[in-house]
């Protein structure tokens, strides 16, 4: 059973503020008189540039991510560019996405670099990582890797999509010497090297310049059930003497599930060990985190913890935006624990892997490993995970949602000739407009929501989000967690005017509604100009939504 608390007013200190009033253009705008909920946004408080890459991807060897989602081959009958799917290329055009990271994941420590390069014909077939973990039914190419698809593949749709990689390195069964023999095929100069010849044989003369690389994945499970210690001494290892081609490596750690932070704090000081300097190999230490568990706190069991995609009750939709919300706790914490070796900061944090994950059931096309059909609920919990991302910029230097198509917290689904954007994707297209903005302190005012937990009262927050200017463009993203109630919000921009005013809108009736293959658009945003004359902004946001409010100033 929800109910409401009485909402307790935040002062605020308005001195030289000023306030700005629109008219009531659409059934969102409610007068500011009945307004329970307030934002302030505060334009000369500066938190840092949000770093595009934040806004980025996933893409792992895993199901129907690669094989199917991503490469359909050059001879196939659905549209493609040089063999990668077209309305995918088109789609992503709309997000701006800044880097995608492959081939793993748990895919990444079993992978040749070397099987995926040279004439496709000649590619071997590989057992897949997750072959173990795939249906009878599954398609021949998910259990057998065929090699289709490859480093030069890989950065053809990078290019096409106009993204950087992030290629993630075998630390788990490969040698240090191949790891720097990835690096020479992919960033040698053309004519240098016999793997640069290589590349150049494919059609690749320009090098491919692949800036981030990572050390490993989830060394502390699939990646090799290493101690923190160990890791840490084969991070040395690795990262000693890379061959560089005049360009700097970012090399990314393999960091914490969620909350261990002996993880964290074992890493840097066995990195140290070798002197404070070891430090500035590093560029980013990755975190994890997937919202999994919506057993109300009955169980931590991996299987049985793991809630719906589809179906479920409110309290289900909150429990989810709560083990979302965790994401703000596990930032600060390992924050704090990397800065007892590193007071200044020099590594930053990259979440690159995120997102709800449910039991299977819900796949679009069945049988697709990992596969679930994203809904508003999901919409909402990323839209709350990037507002997160934007409200520490001076910490996450990269994110990348898990994963991209056809798997858990999916922009996009596709089967074949089939192919539709998920709410997940809409959020990606709004939140854009953060990409490279100056993030600046907003604070949201509204009465808790309270809910029923299984006979325990539990409560979570009534609006939240985040703000960014580009020179006179504010962006401010906001959402309504609840189920039931909309926020009548007065915004208060201080020390600055409202010139003109749009808001986008993604939300649904019923909190389950979700993209199919038939009903692509049952979900999708709606744009709307706001009448921005002077006085108070006042705006309400629906319940269940995700609200981009994209202002210029005079
Ligand atoms: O995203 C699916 C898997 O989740 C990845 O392969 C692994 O890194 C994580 O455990």
């Amino acid at each position: 059973m929800l109910r409401r608390r009485e909402f307790l007013h935040r002062s605020v200190a308005a001195a030289g503020a000023t306030l700005f009033t629109k008219k009531f253009s659409s059934p969102f705008f409610a007068p500011a008189s009945s307004a329970d909920s307030r934002i302030e946004i505060v334009l000369d408080e500066p938190l840092g540039v949000i770093s595009p890459n934040i806004y980025g991807h996933f893409t792992e060897n895993l199901g129907g991510v690669i094989y199917d989602g991503i490469w359909v081959g050059e001879d196939s009958k659905i549209p493609n560019v040089n063999g990668i799917r077209k309305e995918l290329i088109d789609a992503m055009h709309l997000i701006k996405p800044p880097v995608v990271r492959y081939p793993g994941g748990c895919f990444a420590d079993s992978y040749d670099w070397r099987d995926g390069i040279g004439p496709r014909e000649k590619r071997p077939r590989r057992t897949n990582f997750w072959a173990g973990e795939e249906s009878p039914s599954a398609p021949a190419a998910h259990k057998y890797d065929p090699n289709q698809f490859g480093t030069n593949e890989f950065v053809e749709f990078c290019k096409l999509i106009g993204s950087q990689p992030y290629l993630a390195a075998n630390l788990r069964s490969l040698s240090a010497e191949d790891f720097y023999r990835w690096v020479e095929y992919c960033n040698s100069p053309q004519g240098s090297t016999t793997l640069a010849d290589t590349r150049a044989a494919a059609g690749y003369t320009d090098p491919f310049d692949v800036r981030f690389w990572g050390v490993g994945n989830e060394s502390w499970g699939c990646g090799g059930n290493f101690t923190s210690q160990e890791y840490a001494v084969e991070f040395r290892r690795y990262t000693t003497w890379v061959p560089a081609y005049g360009r700097t490596l970012s090399f990314i750690a393999s960091g914490p599930n969620v909350d261990d932070w002996n993880w964290t704090r074992g890493f840097f000081e066995e990195l140290v060990r070798k002197g404070k300097s070891q430090i500035r190999s590093v560029y980013g230490w990755a975190l994890h985190h997937y919202a999994w568990n919506l057993s109300r706190g009955r169980t931590q069991d991996w299987n049985q913890g793991k809630g719906d995609a589809t179906n479920f009750d409110s309290v289900d939709w909150y429990e989810l935006l709560r083990e979302g919300q965790r994401m703000e706790s596990l930032i600060n914490g390992h924050w704090q624990i990397m800065a007892e070796n590193d007071p200044e900061h020099s590594v930053k944090l990259i979440v690159d892997e995120w997102g709800p994950w449910y039991k299977p059931g819900s796949e679009a096309t069945p049988g697709d490993l990992l596969e679930q059909t994203p809904t508003l609920r999901d919409a909402v919990f990323s839209a709350m995970t990037l507002d997160i991302f934007n409200r520490h910029p001076e910490k996450i230097a990269m994110a990348n949602c898990a994963q991209l198509i056809n798997c858990l917290n999916s922009l996009y689904l596709a089967n074949e000739n089939k192919f539709c954007v998920t709410p997940v994707g809409h959020v990606f297209a709004m939140y854009a407009a953060h990409q490279g903005g100056q993030a600046v302190r907003c604070m949201f005012s509204a009465p808790d929501i309270h809910y029923d937990r299984d006979g325990k009262p539990a409560s979570f927050w009534a609006l939240n989000g985040s703000a960014s200017l580009h020179d006179k463009s504010l962006v401010i993203t906001v959402v309504n967690p609840s189920v039931s109630e909309s926020r009548e919000t007065q915004l208060v921009l201080h020390s600055a005017k409202i010139k003109s005013a749009t808001a986008t809108v993604l939300t649904h009736s019923d909190i389950h509604a979700h993209n199919t293959f038939d009903q692509r658009r049952a979900v999708t945003p709606q744009t709307k100009n706001i009448d921005a004359t002077t006085g108070t902004l006042a705006y309400t946001f629906p319940p269940a939504s995700v609200t981009k409010l994209a202002l210029e100033l005079a």
